[in-house]
This record gives C-alpha cells, structure tokens and sequence, in this order.
C-alpha cells in the first residue's frame, strides 16, 4: 500500500490529460514551478477537513508513524492547528471551562483565545524568570494553579519553547489528568522529537492533544502542520477536531503542502528518523566544543543550540552579526541568544563550519549584562476579547503607565506575549517592550 496518496492522485491526474475547468487558475503551468504539485478539492481528491478518500488515508500514515488515535493536517502552520485545539477543547468542555496556560505561549494561543472568548488563567513559573520566552513551569506550578480554580479543565503548556527549553510534560500530565484536566501542548518545535529518542515527544509523555510545525524542523513546506490527538484523549476530540479546525481555515488547503508532509512522513519512515538522531548526535558533539570554547548554551531540546554570547563579551546580536559576516544565518537573535536550527538537511560540513566559527571568535572583555526585570504577573482590567473589541489608540510605550492593554505587544520573534490585552502597563513591561524595540502600543481609550 502506498504511504503517499495525495501525492499519487496528483500524478495520475496530471497524466491523465485532462482538462482543468477548475481552480487554480494556474492549470498547472509552472510560472514558479510547484503549480503541477497544485490542485484543489475535485473529484477523488477529497476534503481536508472531512477527510474520507486519499487524506484520510494519509493521516492514518501520520497517525501509525506517531502513534496517535488520530493526526489531522494544516496547512497554515500550527497557528491553525493551535485554534484547532482550542476550539475542539472548548467545545468538548463546555463554555463554563477555565484554561490555563504557561505565558510563554505563542501568539496563535491569545488570538485563538480571543477569537473564542477564552480568558486564559496565566501560570508564571514559580522560579524567578527574565525571559518573556522561557518555559519553566513545573508541574507543581500547574498543580498549584489547578488547586486554585477547579474550574480549570485545560492545561496549555508551550513546550519546547523558542529556546529549546522542554517542560516536564510527564509530570504536568499527571497532575492534570489525575485533577480531571486535559492537557494540550504546543509542539509547534517538536515534530522531530518523537524520532529523535525515546520518551521525548509530547504524544508519549502524556499530552491529549498537540500539535506540530513539520516545517520548523522536518524538511516540509513552510505551513506544513500537525495536529495529533492522543490515544488516551476523549474518543470526541479525536472525532471533532477537524471541524473544530475548519472553523478557522481557508476553504481551499494547499495540497502542495499536503503532499510535502506526505513526502516527509515517507522519509521519516526510509533514513530520515536515523538522519534525525545523527544530526542530535552532532548537535551534542558541537555543543561540547563550544562549551569548551567558552560559550554558554541554554536549553535541552536534541537539534538547537541556544548560544549565549553574554559569556564571551557579546550580545546575540553581535554574535549573529559575526555569523553572518561567515555567511551563516541564524533562526534568531536578541540581547543574549542566538538560537541555530541545524537539521539532516543541511549539508555535509555545515555545522562544523558553524561550531569553527564560533570557536575562532576572541573573547572580549566582560560578560554582558542582562538587564531585563524579573518577570512578574500583570495586573488584568479584563479579558483579551473584551479588550480587543474596545476603541484603542496608539501611544509612545513610556507614556504607557497604567494604561489597560488593548492588543497584546510582542516582539515579532519569538511572538510571545510580554503584556496581553487587558492587562495594565507597569514599569518593568515598559522597560521590558523597549529591551525588545517596542516603542508603541495600543491602550484602551
Ligand atoms: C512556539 C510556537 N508555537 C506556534 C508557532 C506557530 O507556528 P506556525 O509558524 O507553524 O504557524 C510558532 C512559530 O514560530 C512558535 O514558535
């Protein structure tokens, strides 16, 4: 049985000559070169949000490969999968349901909690943290908060985080399972892990439902996603996602981007889950290097390296500004950090090139400080909905103080809230959004 379907009906139907009186209005003429790849939802090429021919099929492949009930495809990225999962728990739920969620979250969390009139409950680390990114909630963090508010009936944990921080997801699922709470995770960095060693993806450590960025870290099309539902999830979401899905999707899905997951889940299946733990090897061995070098590294995920310079006399951003001059081009960069994303699909040498460079770079003078506020729990005026829906107006951040947020101020990457809608501005968000160059936001009028 073949483990590409989409991808089969596509060739047959190029071959078989006909002729398209349907979308796209390319016709398949390569004015790019994928336009053959492009079709649309004709006869026999079924429906992605109510899959019963070739997709279905194909998910089955995804769902044997990562041993969920059920894995459903995106194709606008986990930002769709994430609004996926919401709406699915929301609805298994009911309205009356809390959530709560680590704040380290991504931005498709909020929008998808505005979006359904969730009003998350944060859950700070106990831990002193200065990274809006960073994800240390323990899961006596979560059991606190649950004891808290009984109401609670969804734990939403982002995990790896930007930097490659991993959650204890085990324990986070223990607490919520054995409180009644479902768990749902944001994997969105994670696609990879579940075959880069055993007990590492969020599927095997507990989650009821997660997604994955297949193109963050898989060699997939950018918008490739996956949304898993858990073995051990209520039998519902496994059977509601979709359409909780297709609440937010475009009506016309990307079978360009159906057909690269397919094609990844094929390689992952011949050499590519052996290329993944070749690549983690690798990634272990540079790290060690650098280390010796002087360099200091932050996070455990198997395939980044989260560089921090601050050590060698560096910011991050000078550290990427050096890279570059060695015409390497990192994932991101901020005060501190450079995050790299190596993969088995850079080539040979590549990252030895990079662990080189890094090594020739002098030290210089003292560490850098990091001046950034310990992160502390905002005060909230109300919801992100409520606050979204208000008049607003834009202002300088310094003139910001006491102001109720109307949309939540991020910095582009790594897109994690540092004030969400609702919450008031203080003093150290303020200083925390101009470490970020924010200058602006938007305040309730
Ligand atoms: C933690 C996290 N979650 C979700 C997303 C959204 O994923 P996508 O780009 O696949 O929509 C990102 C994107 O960078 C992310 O970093």
């Amino acid at each position: 049985m073949s483990d590409t379907p989409i991808s089969d009906f596509v060739r047959s139907y190029n071959e078989s000559g006909t002729v398209r009186m349907h979308m796209p209005g390319h016709k398949g003429h390569p004015l790019l070169g994928p336009e053959v790849l492009d079709i649309t939802e004709i006869k026999g090429a079924d429906f992605l949000f109510e899959a019963e021919g070739i997709i279905r099929k194909s998910h089955g492949r995804v769902n044997e490969l990562y041993g969920s009930m059920r894995s459903l495809f995106s194709t606008e990225g986990s930002s769709l999968s994430i609004k996926g999962m919401l709406a699915a728990a929301r609805a298994f739920l009911g309205a009356d349901a809390k959530f709560a969620s680590a704040r380290n979250c991504h931005r498709a969390f909020l929008n998808g909690c505005i979006l359904l009139g969730i009003d998350p409950v944060w859950i700070f680390p106990g831990k002193t943290s200065t990274s809006v990114c960073a994800s240390e909630v323990t899961p006596a963090d979560v059991a606190r908060a649950l004891d808290a508010d009984p109401m609670i009936k969804a734990v939403y944990i982002t995990s790896p985080d930007y930097f490659g921080n991993m959650s204890d997801i085990r324990g986070i699922a223990e607490v919520c399972h054995s409180r009644g709470a479902l768990l749902l995770v944001d994997n969105a960095h994670g696609a990879y892990l579940k075959f880069a060693g055993e007990g590492l993806h969020p599927l095997d450590l507990g989650a009821d439902i997660c997604c994955d960025s297949a193109h963050k870290t898989l060699p997939a099309l950018t918008g490739a996603s996956l949304l898993h539902i858990s073995k051990g999830a209520p039998d519902w979401l496994a059977e509601h996602a979709a359409a909780e899905m297709s609440l937010f999707a475009s009506t016309s899905p990307s079978y360009v981007i159906m057909q690269s997951i397919e094609r990844c889940m094929h390689e992952l299946k011949n050499g590519l889950a052996e290329g993944i733990r070749d690549c983690c090897r690798q990634v272990s061995e540079c790290r060690k290097r650098l280390v010796a070098a002087g360099f200091e590294l932050i996070g455990d995920e198997p395939m980044k390296l989260t560089v921090s310079a601050a050590a060698k006399g560096y910011t991050g951003e000078e550290l990427a500004g050096y890279l570059r001059e060695h015409n390497i081009e990192p994932e991101y960069a901020d005060r501190l950090y450079v995050v790299l994303m190596p993969s088995p699909f850079n080539r040979p040498g590549e990252l030895l090139a990079v662990t080189s460079a890094l090594e020739a770079l002098p030290g210089r003078g003292a560490a850098v400080i990091c001046d950034d506020p310990v992160i502390t729990v905002p005060k909230k005026a109300m919801s992100p909905r409520e606050a979204y829906f208000r008049p607003f107006s834009r202002i300088a951040v310094e003139e910001a103080e006491g102001r109720v947020c109307a949309r939540t101020a991020m910095s582009c990457q790594p897109s994690v809230p540092v004030i969400a809608g609702g919450e008031v501005f203080d003093k150290k968000i303020i200083k925390i959004l101009k470490n970020y160059g924010i200058f602006f936001a938007d305040v309730i009028e």
